[in-house]
């Protein structure tokens, strides 16, 4: 299958596309600033290559999206992964950044899937999985942009699924628990503490298995319209 992974220059963007890289499929890794990052990914994979573009820009996500169907001829599988936070609480937080975190994590998704989906139209089949989160579910202090952001990409999700099922696209979000990437070490100490604290197992998600997961959705068929909560904090 030719996967799509969107931010997987690092975090879990990268252990998705290694964990697809590792099953033998072909990656396309994508990322926004750290080409030399998303380069050594792409250097542990048979075959993949590495595009640039921001999530915010539907011309610039157009055209990487034409780049690889010229190179492979299809997209089978595309994982909505880029992302961005920023902690402040909802009094304290400024418009700029509102804006920003909503047209990465929703707008975002909704670029890659007014680009991709024309394809998998054609080809009749195709996975689209978005990552979204716990806090789109039930909330989080200082993490208003981001609860909103995560929430809209469920609903994006549950409408995408119910409009391109009849194509036989697949359409699921995965929501991952938190993880120890950029991102989630860059949390307050208190936010990290709280993760443990409702963690049932007592410890932080591991990418890795997560990845795996994202993988084995991606090879079944018939499963739409879900959201999979990996998150071992009960809702
Ligand atoms: N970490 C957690 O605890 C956690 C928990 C639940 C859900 N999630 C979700 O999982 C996803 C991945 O998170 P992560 O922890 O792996 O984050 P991360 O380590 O900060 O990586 C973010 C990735 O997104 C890319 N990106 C950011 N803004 C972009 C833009 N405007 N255009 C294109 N690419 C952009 C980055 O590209 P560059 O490298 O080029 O900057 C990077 O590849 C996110 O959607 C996040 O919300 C994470």
């Amino acid at each position: 299958m030719v996967c799509l992974i969107t931010g997987s220059s690092r975090g879990f963007g990268r252990a998705i596309a290694l964990e697809f890289g590792k099953n033998g499929h072909q990656v396309i890794i994508h990322c926004k600033d750290r080409s030399r990052d998303a380069q050594e990914v792409a250097s542990q994979i048979k075959e993949s290559i590495v595009l640039k573009a921001d999530v915010r820009d539907f011309n610039e996500v157009k055209s990487i999206v034409d780049e690889a169907i010229k190179k492979y001829g299809r997209i089978d599988v595309l994982i909505n992964n880029a992302g961005i936070t920023k902690e402040a609480l909802l009094l304290r937080t400024a418009e700029k950044d509102f804006d920003d975190i909503i047209a990465t994590n929703l707008k975002g998704p909704f670029n890659f899937i007014r680009a991709v989906a024309l394809y998998m139209v054609k080809q009749k089949e195709g996975h689209i999985i978005n990552i979204s989160s716990i806090a789109g579910i039930r909330g989080k202090q200082g993490l208003s942009a981001y609860s909103a952001s995560k929430a809209g990409l469920i609903g994006l999700t549950l409408t995408t699924a119910k409009e391109l099922g009849r194509f036989n696209i697949m359409v699921n979000a995965v929501l991952p628990g938190h993880m120890l990437t950029d991102m989630g070490d860059s949390s307050s100490d208190k936010a990290k503490e709280t993760a443990l604290r409702e963690s049932i197992t007592g410890k932080f998600s591991d990418p890795e298995n997560a990845a795996k997961f994202i993988v084995y959705l991606s090879e079944t068929s018939g499963i739409t319209g879900q959201v999979f909560n990996l998150d071992s904090r009960i809702i």
